[in-house]
């Protein structure tokens, strides 16, 4: 018996596009906000990037939001920075009509351009780019080397990518880590997910000088989820807008003391176009 053929690239993005088309038919849009966290998250790591690279972030540049879906950073990335020129893309077309309805429910308006691309072929001239953003997106790339070549193409030298909600492996639960790629695919989504010197040896070989940043976005959950010890009370911190430094240290003294992590722990490329 011969072994079933494994899907073409082809068939992966084909798959991938028709699972992400009906999702944002679906999904709830105000959900993916977090009550405002989400917000409070991206300043969060607009201001580390700042600090890290000892630049402001609002000054003339022409940004890309690779793997944009609904619009979310993109809309409030050229909200925070109002002299940003940001191009939304994504190869799902769908998602890009969607940026309107997004701006209003984030209470912004929206000024971003929108693109559909894939971003292994994207469809801007070399040296284009300032500064590259994604949320949770790049792990999606099937050839991630190859994907972040093309993107450090269009980005012009010394252009700074800021990709957050990147899964990292040793963050995940040891059950999660196996599961997860397998149930992703399963569900037709090409997720991966790398530890964090993976990702950096990703970055080196795409013409990227990294700079990692481990921390996790899914403070809510672990502090909010009422699964855990610190239940109800995390909800209440939360409201009242605490660091998330410093959510991040109570995090980690968490892992030291029960050995578990929230399930979708995941970390912030920083990586500079050499
Ligand atoms: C998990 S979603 C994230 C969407 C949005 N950034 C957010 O955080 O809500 C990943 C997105 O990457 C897009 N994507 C995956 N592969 C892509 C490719 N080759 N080219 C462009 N977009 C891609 C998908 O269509 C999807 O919208």
């Amino acid at each position: 018996m011969t072994a079933p053929a494994s899907p073409t690239e082809t068939e992966l993005k084909a798959s991938e596009i028709r699972y992400f088309d009906t999702y944002y038919h679906q999904a709830d849009m105000q959900r993916q906000l977090m009550d405002g966290y989400l917000v409070q998250y991206f300043e969060n790591e607009f201001g580390r990037t700042e600090r890290l690279y000892q630049q402001p972030l609002n000054r003339p540049a022409t940004v890309l939001d690779l793997g944009s879906g609904w619009g979310t950073l993109a809309i409030w990335a050229a909200a925070r920075c109002p002299q940003w020129r940001v191009i939304a893309s994504d190869y799902v077309p769908y998602s890009l009509t969607l940026h309107d309805a997004m701006a209003a429910r984030m209470q912004v308006p929206r000024r971003n351009w929108r693109a559909a691309a894939d971003w292994d072929s994207l469809p801007f001239a070399d040296n284009t780019f300032d500064y590259i953003i994604a949320d949770r997106a790049l792990h999606h790339a099937l050839d991630p080397v190859r994907t972040l070549r093309e993107v450090r193409r269009v980005t012009r030298q010394g252009g700074l990518l800021i990709a957050l909600r990147e899964p990292a492996l040793p963050l995940y639960r040891p059950g999660a880590r196996a599961t997860f790629a397998v149930n992703m695919l399963a569900e037709g989504t090409n997720d991966h997910i790398y530890t964090p010197p993976q990702w950096a040896d990703i970055l080196r070989q795409s013409g990227w000088q990294p700079r990692l940043r481990v921390h996790t976005e899914d403070m809510e959950r672990f502090l909010s989820g009422g699964t855990t010890p610190l239940g109800r009370r995390g909800r209440k911190w939360l409201r009242h807008r605490v660091p998330l430094d410093w959510l991040e240290r109570l995090m980690y003294a968490f892992v030291a003391r029960w050995g578990s992590t929230p399930e979708l722990s995941k970390i912030t490329l920083y990586a500079q176009a050499l």
